[in-house]
């Protein structure tokens, strides 16, 4: 039974829910991470506060090109699964600085890979994004389309990394879940992504800037739908399939222990209907600074989760104006506190 979760990217945004919720349920969980400067490091280092609290949670704070370091913790911890979610996130800082994500999401999750594959590891997951799905039209996006036209680097490190996995699965017989994110936001979120940035702007009166003249739609994922989704992922173990028949519908590898699943709402949200929830929800008009598209960014990302609802029997479903309500209510509670 998976008692020890190793999980990279703790002090990040997603690391701290799941964190919390594997130790909620009496897991052990060792946490690295190498508190990075990308977005401020005071609230990383909250996030890794409030999780020492609970004795079943220890933390490192070292990089994942630090192979050395890497192999070390991992080898004294020995998890029964590894979560790696530390990496060079952003789809725009990507423009700026490219060769942080070729360090950080292809060096540091081969590194990662390596140690899983050395402790054979019961179940390794992994995080990619909705944004491999790059120029694809089709919508809702699902799994078993092809992805091939990623259109930032940030993208294709992560692409890369489904790639370098599926090998590793393959070869080492190392069973592998890759979640593709859709834009998650919720309490303790990161400043960098736009629902930070509206509730940022209107609650200090500041113009905000709307891309694409708001003809913008994702698939807003509540953060704690999106933790309980990877909680249950973690018992679902892919096998590899014995004559290469893998069932309709599942992006089971034929010839590996691999598999990516969405995990997303489902729900296709207007930018500028979140920008009214949240308008709501802090009792304040935006000022909207209308723009043209950025490059490198998708008009649209919308999940289809049937997969991960047909593995897990779950489905993410809190609905925008409910979660927004609560991301502006953590908002103001910790900074204008
Ligand atoms: N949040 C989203 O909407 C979203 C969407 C799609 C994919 N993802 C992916 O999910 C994962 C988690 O995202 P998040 O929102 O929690 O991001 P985050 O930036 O809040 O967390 C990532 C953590 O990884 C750490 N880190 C970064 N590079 C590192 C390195 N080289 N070595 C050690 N630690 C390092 C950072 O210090 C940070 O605490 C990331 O891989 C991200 O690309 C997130």
């Amino acid at each position: 039974m998976t008692r020890k979760v190793l999980i990279t990217g703790t002090a990040g945004f997603v690391g701290f829910h799941l964190a919390r919720i594997l130790l909620a349920e009496g897991f052990t969980v060792l946490g690295y991470d190498g508190m990075t400067d990308y977005y401020d490091v005071a609230l990383k280092r909250r996030r890794h506060t409030m999780l020492l609290q609970n004795p079943g949670f220890s933390a490192v704070e070292a990089m994942l090109e630090d192979r050395e370091r890497l192999d070390k913790v991992a080898d004294e911890f020995r998890p029964d699964v590894i979560v790696h979610l530390a990496g060079q996130a952003g789809v725009r800082y990507s423009l700026e600085n490219p060769r942080a994500y070729l360090d950080a999401n292809v060096i540091g999750t081969f590194n990662v890979m390596e140690a899983a594959r050395r402790l054979e590891v019961g179940h390794l997951l992994m995080a990619s994004t909705s944004s491999v799905y790059g120029a694809n039209t089709e919508m809702p996006f699902v799994e078993t389309e092809k992805a091939d036209t990623q259109l930032t680097i940030y993208a294709a490190t992560k692409k890369a990394t489904e790639s370098m996995a599926h090998a590793y699965a393959h070869l080492w017989n190392l069973p592998t879940t890759m979640f593709r994110f859709f834009t998650v936001y919720g309490p303790w979120g990161r400043p960098d992504m736009a629902p930070h940035k509206f509730v940022d702007a209107i609650l200090a009166g500041r113009p905000l800037d709307i891309y694409n003249h708001g003809e913008m739609y994702r698939d807003f994922t509540y953060v704690e739908d999106l933790v309980r989704a990877i909680r249950l992922l973690i018992d679902v173990v892919p096998e590899r399939p014995e004559n290469g028949e893998v069932p309709e519908g599942d992006s089971l590898s034929p010839v590996a222990p691999y598999r990516v699943v969405n995990i997303g709402n489902s729900d296709k949200v207007k930018l500028l209907d979140f920008v009214e929830a949240i308008e709501e929800s802090a009792g304040r008009k935006a000022i909207r600074n209308y723009m043209d598209m950025q490059m490198g960014d998708v008009p649209a990302t919308w999940a289809d989760a049937s997969l991960l609802e047909r593995l897990t029997g779950y489905r993410p479903q809190t609905d925008f104006r409910q979660g927004v309500a609560r991301f502006v209510e953590w908002y103001r509670d910790y900074f204008e506190k």
